[in-house]
């Protein structure tokens, strides 16, 4: 029983760790314990009544609220601000009850005056060791309620003031580097006000004592499965208190609550683990991969010839790189942008779904059909929430693109954004989508998104104008959801040129992401790293192309097939030995595929911080089969060799690992020091074999 519940106390469990919150004496939901799962339940400790003396040092900005509200004199960061009809901008939740259905706890607070209802859900994910949560609002009066602040969760960390802040931070083609910071006292926001998730944060956090490791030290992590303007807000008082807000951005965010209504927030996870970084990517990974729209279907070996040809797609051209393809081994073949109405640079196009009358003048099925013969999928490239001024669509609807009047209509990469909210636009985009699934043998998506939002206005929408940085996630979502549901068999990827649109929340319609437009193999490492804090491998699609081509096509191959591999380099400039070489890699992908993709990872050593040297370690989730990637960019001789320990294999078994001498026990090889000796620019790849039971 994971829900355990008095009348003043409630304690979630989950199979290691435990989450406690209760009434404290001034009946204010509290929160009481957040760590390893207790032998018993009476060694949670009790809600803390905390005492102040002075009016400026009060309590009330002392009571670690599990959901704080904007009143008293408590001045920190609340989890809702909300304004009520007549004006007052104070809310006062007080407990009214709670209710435990299928597993999962529905707090309910009431504000003490006004018709406003909160529910906080909470659903314990038993065996991924996390804690589901969101919030639901409901105006049961007869006037609206304006929402101005609405986060998801708080998350409270043991008293203290000593935390240390890791996160993810850059920018296109350099997304996903790992912050680690300590957390002083005032309040870090970490945000997006792009619409998108952005290449620049990530709704991730992972918060530990200073000192925690891959391997050791604790760790409190969490997420937001969210794919729109969404908020960190990591807040040390001045009282040692420690918190993470999480949940949608409140910059430029409104929703008229209206009577009779609901706004539930979108979800948060987060977890504790005693035993680092890596064990709380583990958990993060697990957990997605239970709801990845394909599973655990292993994601095939694509091409795409987006860096090879850009916007010169036809028949013939793609036609060639098929076959080069086909030879290499690739099983899924992908025509990128270039290929719809107008097309043939970024200048126009967008939003005229249909094949190019030019370039493919019998539409997109002869070419399909020829990749079909080949005995690969065909996947396609699309923009669905784009225009080009140049378009059909926008001399038909210039009114559909996100704009507010008065105003210009910023473009970037030469295009404007659609209005996802509008139900015209949604409809448009589903007939039209719709079409070219239903008529051409399609088996993969590529979903791009190349701009963040500008002048946010909906002239016609005649409520809350605020409410479009909601509005248009749900509409993406929808016309994502209807199309999905339509062709179920269909792998879809979310792209934001890179990645913009990396979050658990797309990962409910995509199968995979585009991980960075930057492709080259040495700071790549780096990204694929960051990227790994959250999400796991199957999801990271990772392409060798020409970028770093100084890099041998092996050291290229090694860094993509860390995560799911695919070829975007002009393959019909690489010679006889380079072909040579990517086949033969991509062959030892296939053999190795499903422990990279579902087994356990382990960041052996980081290429952000270990100097020229990385490693990252696969293992099988029954332990069975390993492999372990290891790589040199540059760094000046002499140096000591490289040596890692590696992870995850059943200590009592016997072992052996590619280029090691010796069958060994588990123990030993995660004991003794593996030595790589490896040149400037030069990478390897071991399998690792266990051989035998241990004794
Ligand atoms: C940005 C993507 O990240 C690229 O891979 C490519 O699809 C281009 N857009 C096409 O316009």
């Amino acid at each position: 029983m994971p829900v355990h519940t008095s009348n003043t106390n409630w304690i979630l469990e989950t199979s290691n760790t435990a989450y406690a919150f209760g009434l404290n004496e001034a009946g204010l939901l509290t929160h009481r314990y957040w760590g390893a799962r207790l032998p018993r339940l009476s060694d949670y400790p009790p809600a803390p009544n905390p005492q102040g003396w002075a009016s400026f040092n009060n309590p009330a900005q002392l009571t670690p609220e599990e959901y704080t509200g904007n009143n008293d004199v408590k001045f920190v960061e609340p989890a809702i601000k909300v304004t009520f009809a007549d004006g007052v901008r104070v809310t006062e939740l007080q407990f009214a009850g709670y209710e435990v259905k299928d597993e999962t706890l529905f707090m309910t607070l009431k504000d003490s005056f006004y018709p406003l209802t909160v529910t906080l859900v909470y659903h314990p994910l038993v065996e991924y060791d996390l804690i589901e949560r969101y919030a639901i609002l409901h105006n049961s009066g007869d006037q609206s309620i304006a929402l101005e602040r609405v986060f998801s969760a708080q998350w409270h960390l043991p008293y203290g003031d000593k935390y240390r802040l890791s996160h993810l931070a850059g920018r296109w083609f350099d997304e996903f580097h790992i912050i680690r910071e300590p957390l002083t006292k005032g309040t870090k926001i970490l945000e997006s006000r792009r619409i998108h998730t952005s290449h620049h944060h990530n709704p991730y956090f992972a918060v530990d004592r200073g000192s925690a490791d891959e391997e050791q030290g604790e760790v409190w992590f969490g997420a937001l499965e969210w794919s729109g303007n969404w908020k960190i807000a990591a807040e040390l008082t001045d009282f040692a208190s420690t918190r993470i807000n999480i949940g949608l951005n409140d910059w430029d965010f409104g929703w008229e609550l209206k009577p009779n209504t609901d706004f539930t927030t979108p979800h948060a996870y987060a977890g504790y683990t005693a035993n680092g970084f890596g064990a709380a990517s583990r958990t993060m990974h697990d957990y997605i991969r239970s709801f990845l729209p394909h599973g655990n279907t292993l994601h095939k070996v694509l091409y795409n010839s987006w860096e090879a040809t850009t916007f010169n797609v036809d028949v013939e051209s793609q036609k060639r790189y098929a076959e080069i393809a086909k030879n290499l081994g690739i099983e899924l073949f992908v025509m990128d942008d270039g290929w719809f109405q107008g097309r043939n640079l970024d200048n126009a196009g967008l939003g005229d779904w249909w094949p190019d009358a030019k370039k493919f003048p019998h539409g997109l099925q002869p070419l399909v059909e020829h990749v079909n013969k080949l005995g690969m999928d065909f996947g396609l490239w699309v923009e669905p929430e784009m225009v080009n001024p140049d378009s059909d669509l926008y001399r038909a609807h210039p009114d559909w693109v996100i704009h507010f009047p008065n105003r210009q209509r910023s473009e970037a990469r030469k295009q404007l954004v659609l209005n996802m909210a509008r139900a015209d636009v949604q409809a448009y985009l589903i007939e039209h989508l719709d079409k070219l699934l239903t008529e051409n043998n399609i088996m993969f998506i590529k979903w791009d998104m190349n701009r963040t939002v500008s002048e946010p206005g909906w002239p016609s929408y005649e409520g809350e104008q605020r409410e479009i940085w909601v509005r248009y996630v749900e509409g993406l979502y929808h016309v994502w959801g209807t199309l999905r549901q339509r062709h179920p068999h269909v792998i879809w990827q979310s792209c934001s040129g890179g990645g913009g649109r990396a979050d658990m929340g797309i990962l409910h319609y995509a199968d995979q992401i585009w991980t960075s437009d930057y492709t080259g193999g040495t700071s790549r490492l780096a990204i694929q790293e960051g990227f790994s804090q959250l999400f796991p491998a199957n999801t990271m699609e990772a392409w060798v192309t020409d970028m770093e081509s100084n890099l041998s096509v092996t050291f290229r191959m090694h860094v993509s097939m860390c995560g799911s591999l695919g070829i975007g380099a002009n393959i019909t400039h690489w010679n006889e030995s380079e072909q040579a070489e990517a086949k033969k890699w991509i062959a030892v992908y296939k053999d190795v595929r499903s422990i990279i993709q579902l087994g356990d990872q382990y960041r052996l050593h980081s290429p952000q911080f270990g100097g020229g040297f990385s490693a990252v370690q696969y293992m099988s989730k029954d332990k069975s089969e390993g492999v372990v990637f290891a790589f040199r960019t540059h760094i000046p001789d002499p140096i000591n060799p490289f040596a890692v320990q590696l992870r995850g294999l059943d200590p009592d078994a016997l072992y052996t690992v590619e280029g090691f001498e010796g069958v060994r026990s588990g123990a030993a090889w995660m004991n003794i020091q593996n030595v790589f000796k490896l040149a400037n620019f030069e990478s390897t790849v071991r399998r690792i074999k266990k051989v035998a039971l241990g004794e």
